[in-house]
């Protein structure tokens, strides 16, 4: 008893800290960016599929936001080790347009998931001459709200 003592505990630690790791980074939840707009994940399938829904605190129109539902996948390759990459993309419920994002989850120093995305914005445009300007381009960071 004396001797097993010491392995049960390194044991129990091994699969704590496992514990912990597994379960950061899972996109389900709720999260918040730099903008101040949310996104909900409701579920990650195992093929890495999910959906959820968003509410941007900003729009490039004149319209009344409203939330909005989103698309993405998230990477289930066969050599994941943690902070898995993905994309998703907004289709506007309040708009023409169309937003794609692609990032990476990171756990950061302080063990907090942070989100590191960048994005397009495709906007509806008239005409062909007008396809220069139709798309912008960004950055957005998200932290955890609620899981
Ligand atoms: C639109 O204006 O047509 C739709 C809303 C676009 C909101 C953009 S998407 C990229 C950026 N990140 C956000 O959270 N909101 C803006």
């Amino acid at each position: 008893m004396v001797q097993a003592t010491p392995f049960l505990l390194v044991l129990f630690l091994a699969l704590g800290a496992q514990g912990l790791s597994v379960k950061k980074c899972s996109l389900t939840g709720t999260w918040v960016n730099d903008l101040g707009s949310n996104m909900t994940i409701t579920t990650v399938n195992a093929n890495g599929g999910f959906a959820g829904s968003y509410h941007t605190a900003v729009t490039a129109t004149s319209n009344e936001i409203k939330v909005s539902p989103l698309q993405g996948a998230q990477q289930r390759g066969p050599n994941q080790k943690g902070q898995p990459t993905f994309g998703f993309t907004v289709n506007w419920s309040f708009s023409d347009s169309i937003t794609v994002f692609t990032g990476q989850c990171f756990v950061d120093d302080d063990g907090k998931e942070v989100l590191k995305t960048m994005w397009l914005l495709r906007s509806r445009v008239e005409s062909i001459k007008s396809d220069w300007k139709a798309t912008r381009v960004g950055t957005n960071i998200f932290t955890r709200l609620q899981s």
